[in-house]
C-alpha cells in the first residue's frame, strides 16, 4: 500500500494540494521516499499546467511549495501502476469507479479513507474565491493527517527511522 495517487476533475487545485500535503506529512515522518504519489485529472483540459495560482498560494503562505507538479489526465493504467487511487468528491468516485472496472475497489474518497468521515467530500473550489480555497486546503490538511496516520501508525514526527 506504497503507490498513492490522489484525483480531482482538473488535476489543479485539490489533487495537487493532497499530493503536496501528503508527501509532507510523510516528509516529517521520514517516511517519504518507501512511496510513490503522483496526482491526475479526470478531464485532460489542464495537462501540462503548473497548478492553479490560488492552490500554489495558499499552500506556499503554509510553507508547502506545489509548484514543481504539473497537471496530468488519468489514464487506464493508473489503476495497476497505484494500489489507491483516492479522489475528491462523489462525482470524482463514480467516474474513477466506472473507469476502474475490476480495479474500483482500489478507489475511494480521499476523506473517507482518511478518517475524515463526517465531510466526505472536498468541493471544487475552481470557480469560487478565497473561501472555497480555505476550505478546500483546511479539509485536506487534515486528510492528510489522517491517511499518513492510517499508512504509518507507528509513526511520530521526529521519528527518522
Ligand atoms: P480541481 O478543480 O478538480 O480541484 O483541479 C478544477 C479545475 C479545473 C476545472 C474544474 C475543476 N475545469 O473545469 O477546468
Amino acid at each position: 500500500m506504497n503507490r498513492l495517487l490522489f484525483v480531482c476533475l482538473g488535476n489543479i487545485c485539490r489533487s495537487p494540494l493532497m499530493e503536496g500535503l501528503v508527501r509532507a506529512e510523510l516528509r516529517k515522518l521520514g517516511r517519504l521516499e518507501r512511496y510513490t504519489i503522483d496526482s491526475a485529472g479526470l478531464g485532460a483540459w489542464h495537462a501540462g499546467e503548473m497548478p492553479d495560482p490560488r492552490a500554489m498560494a495558499i499552500a506556499r503562505q503554509r510553507g508547502i511549495d506545489i509548484s514543481m507538479q504539473r497537471a496530468r489526465a488519468l489514464t487506464s493504467r493508473d489503476f495497476q501502476a497505484f494500489d489507491l487511487v483516492l479522489c475528491a468528491d462523489r462525482r470524482n468516485l463514480s467516474e474513477l469507479r466506472r473507469r476502474a472496472g475490476s480495479d474500483a475497489d482500489r478507489c475511494a474518497l480521499f476523506l473517507d479513507w482518511s478518517g475524515v468521515k463526517a465531510e466526505g467530500e472536498v468541493p471544487d473550489p475552481y470557480t469560487g474565491g478565497a473561501a472555497e480555497f480555505e476550505l478546500a486546503y483546511a479539509l485536506i490538511e487534515r486528510g492528510a493527517q489522517g491517511l499518513v496516520r492510517r499508512l504509518e501508525p507507528a509513526g511520530q514526527a521526529g521519528d527518522f527511522r
